[in-house]
């Protein structure tokens, strides 16, 4: 008779081994990690996990399996878990750097690991998420985990606008090492435990003589704000990886999956409330987010890159149980202006949601673009150039709300109709003209001005009716340029209908290998 009874000493050791491999680098180094204050990659991965729902992939690599015990310097699973699990029910592939062994560093079994899954996420159309901890590439392994990088950035780049891919910087992030996640959708750090940098302090001081501590250099505070290499920055990995799950509410697993109306929408009743927001003095700023707060569903609002460029706000919520990317103009910052970094963080962020099928929300309210020297010098013309690229190659449904003002290039920019707007709004304060009333009076009626009698006078009639008679929005609303002025207390009402209209939108653009965006 045949056996069929696996025997106890088998599973004992596959026990064993299970055990070895979840102790990483040992109790030595994961009482050191707590110390620093962070968590293990085990621990990291059930917190961010649905509950129980983590199969491990690979925690039996390792390079000598006869002899790894032995040896005192290999780790069974070597320095990294990986697997997938579950994100508020839906599929998720994560890998977690382990710091416990050998610092995180890369060796070429990491590197394959992460590979591995990196292949099924993208065949199998779900996320990814990487939780980043390491000391970049294992130095004693050379060329091998130079390689191993090269692996993924592949991976990463084929990855793009298939699946979303997230990093999460827990630890260091060292040269090469920071080019995976810079490949990647969206970057969260936390505060006091991430950092990132091609070179360190200590090559910096070495090569320039400057000195600079880890954390100005590299830290969640310095990307999140001044580089924008950052999306988020938090204050403990608790957060960080709370955050990471609410993002995942807002993007569809793969760019085959559309976003849907969801809820049975009943007809609400006007916010007038909205009648009240935005000043009639065209310079008077005023906080846009009182308007996203009204417009969207419950106020829930996933604001994206919320401490850089300022003077645009975008980011996720739902309309009627719908994902739609928001974009719009912070008159509390720069006046709302378009500058170098607001161009760059639009057009990023409309290219992430047209990849994904996330249709375009924009409320506009922008005098233009950033004048200056530091501008000019610093490529606005090129950055510029981005925005307009992103928003007329975005095929997703785009609608758009003029709130007060449009001048100059800023309204060909953002979401005209010209760039292949769907529906286009104004409020009755919209303003739309080459430039501002008074720059226009002082440039036109010059001569007027100067030989009158009483020039200040003129002047303010005439920008009176200036304003009045060309900068109206039923100027642009008589030609198709604007669809419809609306009352703003029925923008929510309006924005649904658009929606609900432009399901079944279907646009292609002609065929092409890809463009050249103005990089
Ligand atoms: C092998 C490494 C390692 C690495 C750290 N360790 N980095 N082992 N290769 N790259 C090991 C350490 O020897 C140590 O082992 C353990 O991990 C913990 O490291 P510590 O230095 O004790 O920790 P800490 O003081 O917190 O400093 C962490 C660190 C530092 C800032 C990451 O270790 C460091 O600077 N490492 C080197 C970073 C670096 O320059 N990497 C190469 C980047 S270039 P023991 O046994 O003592 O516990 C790169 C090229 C990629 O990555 C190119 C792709 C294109």
């Amino acid at each position: 008779m045949v056996n069929r009874k696996i025997d106890s000493q088998k599973l004992n050791r596959m026990n064993q081994l299970r055990k070895l491999s979840q102790q990483g680098g040992g109790q030595k180094k994961i009482d050191s990690q707590h110390k620093r204050g962070k968590l293990t990659a085990a621990e990291r991965i059930n917190l961010f996990l649905d509950e129980n729902s983590f199969e491990e992939l690979d925690p039996f690599v390792v390079q000598d399996i006869q002899n790894f015990e032995e040896s005192g310097n290999q780790y069974l699973g070597d320095a990294v878990v990986t697997g997938y699990g579950r994100v508020n029910g839906q599929t998720v592939f994560i890998y977690a750097q382990d710091f416990t062994v050998a610092g995180g560093s890369l060796s070429e079994a990491v590197a394959r690991k992460i590979c591995k899954i990196m292949d099924l996420a993208i065949q199998n159309g779900s996320p990814i998420v990487g939780l980043i901890d390491s000391g970049g590439a294992r130095i004693q392994e050379g060329v091998s985990s130079l390689a191993g990088y090269g692996d993924i950035f592949l991976r990463n780049t084929m990855a793009s606008g298939v699946i979303p891919q997230i990093s999460v910087i827990l630890g260091p992030a060292a040269g090469g090492a920071t080019y995976s996640p810079a490949l990647t959708d969206f970057i969260f750090m936390v505060n006091g435990v991430g950092q990132m940098y091609i070179t360190g302090p200590d090559v910096i001081k070495a090569v320039t003589g400057e000195e600079v501590t880890h954390e100005d250099l590299g830290g969640a505070t310095s990307h999140s704000s001044i580089s924008g290499v950052a999306h988020f920055n938090l204050n403990s990995e608790e957060e960080c990886l709370e955050q990471v799950r609410n993002l995942l509410r807002f993007i569809p697993p793969n760019n085959m999956e559309e976003s849907t109306i969801t809820e049975t929408y009943e007809i609400e009743d006007p916010d007038t409330e909205l009648q009240n927001i935005v000043p009639e003095d065209p310079n008077q700023p005023y906080d846009v987010m009182d308007i996203i707060g009204r417009i969207i569903d419950q106020g829930d609002f996933m604001e994206i890159h919320h401490s850089w460029a300022k003077n645009i706000v975008v980011g996720f919520a739902k309309l009627a149980g719908q994902s739609v990317g928001i974009i719009a103009q912070q008159p509390k910052y720069l006046a709302g202006c378009l500058d170098i970094n607001a161009s760059v963080k639009a057009a990023r962020f409309i290219r992430f949601c047209d990849s994904f099928n996330i249709p375009l929300v924009t409320l506009i309210d922008v005098p233009g673009f950033m004048p200056g020297t530091a501008q000019e010098h610093g490529g606005i013309i090129r950055h510029g150039a981005k925005l307009i690229y992103a928003y007329a190659e975005a095929t997703v449904p785009k609608i758009s709300v003029l709130l007060r003002k449009a001048y100059g290039g800023a309204y060909i920019v953002m979401s005209s109709k010209m760039l292949g707007g769907d529906i286009n709004y104004a409020w009755p304060t919209g303003e739309i003209a080459v430039m501002g009333a008074e720059g226009a009076v002082n440039i036109i009626h010059a001569k007027e001005i100067k030989s009158s009698k009483n020039p200040d006078e003129l002047k303010s009639q005439l920008i009176n009716e200036y304003r009045e008679k060309l900068m109206n929005p039923y100027v642009a609303a008589s030609k198709g340029l604007i669809d419809d002025v609306i009352n703003p207390a029925d923008t929510r009402i309006k924005l649904i209908s658009a929606l609900k209209m432009l399901s079944n939108k279907r646009e292609s653009l002609p065929i092409k290998k890809h463009g050249s965006i103005p990089l």
